[in-house]
């Protein structure tokens, strides 16, 4: 068996982070999204991963290099566009020959893996076998009905009117049955050529389509508020760690990790908080519920249930809550003279909420 992880698209719905870097390497917890994603499949037995790449490619290829240090061995395929996740499938149609394939799109985060999953249909081995969880939005989704042995009866994409609450969670297992289903089909309204609609022609075909129900926490890491999420539960299960310096004035509350080299200086850090390798937090209070990632400056300001990206610096700034920050980001306060101005420097599509 193969895998095929989908790392290309657009990621619109998280812009602007997603103007600067592919979306799946926003952090979780100060690791990246698709790396959750590598170590469920190789925890599953498989080993050879290929990784479908678009306009970030190379972001993708620096992060994640040939797989080795995942225990994989990885092989990368472009998309010129993001044409669809059946299109993804399509690109990859050499590589994976004749095998069976677990495909796992790269921006989903899924807490108990894929073992399980992929255990029962190496035993079962139907023409496919999806993962669907109930949600209350089933709209924004692809959704599936299915009988009461759990084989899928039909598909919709993003239906304005569902036939039940049970989307399409990123994890689906194939035979190579899905390669002709897929070299039949046509492209949706949406442009785009569309996994359920693939599986739809396996259904009508008579093929089986069996599903199982996510046992775990899964989340389409698609927009902030569902990242910010992913965040406040993977730091639920944290240790505290100290690889780093903290001074007598400083206070760590709970389950903090503080990486190699990283200063905390007369701060309260409130956990479960990481806090990168080589930040600097001081005359601050940050938690609970943040990630601080690597590099970052965190001066005379307090924040809490918030990501932030790499090399960023917060200096002055009090009661920052559930906000993603960027990569070398700064937010400053402005000295007291200037009263109540707001100064920005903002790039397309940033979101800014500020107390009148
Ligand atoms: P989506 O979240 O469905 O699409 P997107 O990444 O374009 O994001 P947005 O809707 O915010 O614009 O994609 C799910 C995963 O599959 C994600 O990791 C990107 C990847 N993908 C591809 O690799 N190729 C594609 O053609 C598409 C549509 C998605």
């Amino acid at each position: 068996m193969k895998a095929l992880i989908l790392a290309g698209g657009s990621g619109t719905r998280l812009r602007p982070i997603t103007h600067a870097r592919a979306k799946q390497l926003l952090p979780v917890a100060n690791k990246p999204v698709l790396f959750y994603g590598l170590e469920s499949i190789r925890d599953a037995g498989v080993t050879d991963v290929g990784v479908v790449v678009g306009d970030t490619a190379d972001e993708i290829r620096a992060a994640v290099g040939d797989g080795s240090r995942f225990g994989l061995s990885v092989t990368y395929l472009r998309q010129e566009r993001p044409l669809g996740l059946a299109h993804a499938v399509s690109v990859a149609r050499n590589y994976l020959g004749d095998d069976d394939f677990v495909m796992y799109l790269g921006d989903n985060f899924l807490l108990g893996g894929i073992t399980g999953l992929v255990d029962r249909f190496r035993a079962e081995r139907p023409a496919a076998q999806i993962m669907l969880a109930k949600v209350p939005e089933p709209t924004k989704f692809g959704v599936a009905e299915t009988d009461a042995s759990g084989r899928v009866v039909g598909l919709e994409e993003k239906p304005r009117e569902p036939r039940g609450d049970l989307a399409l969670v990123g994890v689906y297992l194939f035979t190579p049955r899905v390669h002709e289903a897929i070299a039949s089909l046509s492209p949706s309204g949406r442009g785009e050529l569309e996994i359920t609609d693939a599986l739809q022609r396996l259904i009508d075909a008579g093929l089986p389509v069996s599903s199982a129900l996510v046992e775990g926490y899964w989340k389409d890491t698609g927009e902030v508020e569902d990242m910010l999420e992913a965040n406040r539960l993977v730091l639920e299960g944290v240790s505290a760690c100290n690889e780093g310096t903290v001074d007598a004035e400083s206070d760590l509350v709970g389950r903090v990790v503080v990486g190699e080299g990283a200063r905390i200086v007369r701060s309260r850090v409130v956990g479960p908080t990481v806090i990168g390798p080589g930040a600097v937090v001081s005359d601050s209070c940050v938690g609970p519920f943040s990630s601080i990632a690597g590099g970052c400056v965190i001066t005379r300001s307090e924040i809490e249930r918030s990501i932030v990206l790499a090399d960023a610096s917060i200096t002055g700034v009090s009661c920052i809550e559930e906000s993603l920050i960027g990569c070398a980001v700064q937010i400053i306060a402005l000295a007291q003279s200037v009263s109540r101005a707001h100064r920005f420097v903002l790039a397309d599509h940033s979101r800014i909420q500020v107390s009148s």
